[in-house]
C-alpha cells in the first residue's frame, strides 16, 4: 500500500552538494561567501544558474526567484537581448581607463528618464554611489553633516552603516534622541558622528532637527521608501514636506534610487512621487544585473566635479557596465516592460490577499507592486522601529516554507520581494507563486498551533540584506 503525500507535505531539499560547496568555502571564504548578507551558515546557498524569474542550486533544485539579486534583475536572468549586447560590446576590450561612447549614451538615457537629472557618473556599485553623493553634498555646501534615516541601506561605505537595522530597537536609542550606531566594528567614531539618524515619516522631528543644527547640515539621504525595511512607504505628502523644509534650511536632497530607481517608474521614485531632489544614486535595475550604478543631479550641484571634488575609478564605467545599462535602460524606455512587472506584482498581491483575507490576520502589503513586503500587523507601518512589533516570526517561517516549496524571498521580512519582467512570461509564475505561499502559510500556522514557536530563518541572518 502506498501513502499519498500530504497536500502541503514539505519536500526535502537535496543540499549535499550545497552542504560540500560550505565546507570548502569556509576554508578561504569567512562565512563562506562574498557577503555576509549571504552567509546562512549550512543553509548558505550556492547558486548554478539562473533564467527568466528562476534559480537553481548546485543541487538541482529550483525555486522561483523573488530575490532577484537584491533587485538589479529587472528583465530576467539571462536576458538575451541585454547579454548579447554586452557580450558585442565586451570583444572589443572592456577596460581601458578611457571613455567609450557606450557611458556617454547610458547617462544620456539615465539624464532623459529621470528627467531632472542634468549630468550623471558611473560608478560600479551603489555603494560608490551614495559615497559620491554625500561627499559632493559635503562640498558643495560647505557643511559636514549628512541626515539619514534609521533602518535605510545606503552601502557598505562607513558613512553608510549607521543606524542600518538592528534586531533589537533599544540599539538606536531614545525615539526622542536617537543615536548613531554603528553597524559593525571598525567604523571610526568620528565619521559616525558626522551622521545624524532620523526617523522616516516624522516631519516635526526633522523639523526641531534642522532648526537645531540645519545650519551643519549638508544633505539628508533617503531612500524613498524603506527598500531595506519592508518597503516602508511615506505618508501621504511626506516627500514633499521633507523637500521644502530641505530648501528652506539650504540642505540637499539626496534619493537614493538604488532600490526604487528605474522600477517605480522610468523617472524612479522621483517621478513616482512627483518629487525633484537635488542628488540621486542609481544601480541595480539599471544593468539588468551588471554592475553599473551612478549618481547625478542638479548641474549646479554636480558643477564641482571635476575640479573641486574626488571621484574616479579604474572600472567607473567599465565597458560591460556601460553597455549593460545602455541596453536596460534603452529596454525599459522603449518598451512596456515596466508596466508588465507592475501589473504581475498587482496580480499576485490580488492572489495574495484571497489566501489572507479568511485567515482573519491582520496584515497589509507595503512597498510597490513591482517589491513589495508583506507586514503582519494591525496598521500601517511608518518608521524602521515599527518592525519590531510587526509577527515577522510568521513571517520568517512562511518563508522558509516557501523555499522548501519551491519559492525564494529572502528569509528576512525586512527585505521586499522583488519582481521582474520573466516572471510575467510562460512558467505560470503568478498562479505558482499564491499556491506556494498559500501552502506555506497553512503550514507555519499549522506550526504555530501546535507547538513552540517556529525556527528563525537560516539561524544567522539578522540584518537588512543588501548584497
Ligand atoms: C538603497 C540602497 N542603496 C545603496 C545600496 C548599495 O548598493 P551596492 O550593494 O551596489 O553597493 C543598496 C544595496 O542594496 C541599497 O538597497
Amino acid at each position: 500500500m502506498t501513502t499519498e503525500p500530504a497536500a502541503n507535505a514539505v519536500p526535502d531539499l537535496d543540499r549535499t552538494r550545497q552542504l560540500e560547496m560550505y565546507r570548502r568555502a569556509l576554508r578561504v571564504m569567512p562565512g563562506g561567501t562574498d557577503s555576509n548578507f549571504r552567509a546562512w551558515g549550512e543553509s548558505t546557498i550556492y547558486v548554478d544558474r539562473g533564467k527568466g524569474g528562476t534559480v537553481w542550486d548546485i543541487d538541482g533544485n529550483e525555486f522561483i526567484d523573488l530575490r532577484m539579486g537584491y533587485g538589479p534583475v529587472i528583465l530576467g536572468h539571462g536576458d538575451e537581448r541585454v547579454d548579447d549586447f554586452v557580450n558585442d560590446r565586451m570583444r572589443r576590450g572592456v577596460s581601458f581607463s578611457l571613455t567609450s561612447e557606450d557611458e556617454v549614451q547610458a547617462m544620456e538615457l539615465l539624464c532623459e528618464l529621470t528627467g531632472w537629472v542634468d549630468q550623471a557618473r558611473m560608478t560600479v556599485s551603489g555603494t560608490e554611489a551614495t559615497m559620491h553623493a554625500m561627499r559632493i553634498a559635503r562640498a558643495y555646501t560647505g557643511r559636514e553633516k549628512i541626515v539619514k534615516f534609521e533602518g535605510q541601506y545606503h552601502g557598505v561605505h562607513d558613512y553608510a552603516l549607521i543606524s542600518v537595522g538592528p534586531d533589537d530597537m533599544s540599539e538606536l536609542g531614545d525615539a526622542e534622541a536617537p543615536v548613531a550606531l554603528a553597524w559593525g566594528r571598525g567604523i571610526p567614531g568620528a565619521v559616525a558622528e558626522t551622521i545624524i539618524p532620523a526617523r522616516y515619516n516624522n516631519l516635526e522631528f526633522l523639523r526641531q532637527l534642522f532648526e537645531r543644527q540645519g545650519h551643519e547640515i549638508a544633505a539628508i539621504i533617503v531612500e524613498p521608501v524603506l527598500g531595506n525595511a519592508q518597503g516602508i512607504m511615506p505618508m501621504p505628502g511626506f516627500h514633499q514636506a521633507m523637500r521644502a523644509l530641505t530648501q528652506e534650511f539650504g540642505i540637499l536632497l539626496i534619493f537614493d534610487e538604488v532600490k526604487t530607481g528605474f522600477r517605480f517608474a522610468r523617472g524612479g521614485a522621483a517621478e513616482y512621487f512627483g518629487i525633484t531632489p537635488d542628488l540621486a544614486t542609481f544601480a541595480k535595475a539599471m544593468g539588468n544585473g551588471y554592475p553599473a550604478a551612478a549618481f547625478g543631479g542638479r548641474a549646479e550641484v554636480m558643477s564641482v566635479l571635476p575640479d573641486k571634488v574626488s571621484h574616479g575609478g579604474t572600472y567607473a564605467g567599465n565597458r560591460i557596465a556601460a553597455a549593460a545599462a545602455v541596453k536596460t535602460l534603452t529596454i525599459l524606455k522603449e518598451t512596456n516592460a515596466l508596466e508588465t512587472i507592475h501589473a504581475t506584482g498587482r496580480l499576485i498581491q490580488a492572489g495574495l490577499r484571497e489566501v489572507l483575507n479568511p485567515k482573519g490576520l491582520p496584515y497589509h502589503f507595503t512597498g510597490h507592486p513591482s517589491m513589495f513586503g508583506i507586514m503582519f500587523r494591525e496598521e500601517e507601518a511608518r518608521e524602521y522601529r515599527d518592525w519590531a512589533t510587526t509577527d515577522h516570526e510568521l513571517y520568517d517561517a512562511i518563508a522558509l516554507g516557501m523555499h522548501a516549496r519551491g519559492a525564494m524571498p529572502e528569509p528576512d521580512s525586512r527585505e521586499p520581494w522583488f519582481l521582474c519582467e520573466a516572471h510575467a512570461g510562460a512558467g505560470d509564475y503568478v498562479d505558482r507563486i499564491v499556491t506556494i505561499f498559500s501552502d506555506s502559510l497553512d503550514a507555519a500556522l499549522e506550526a504555530r498551533a501546535h507547538a513552540a514557536p517556529p525556527p528563525t530563518p537560516h539561524g544567522g541572518m539578522s540584518s537588512p540584506s543588501a548584497g
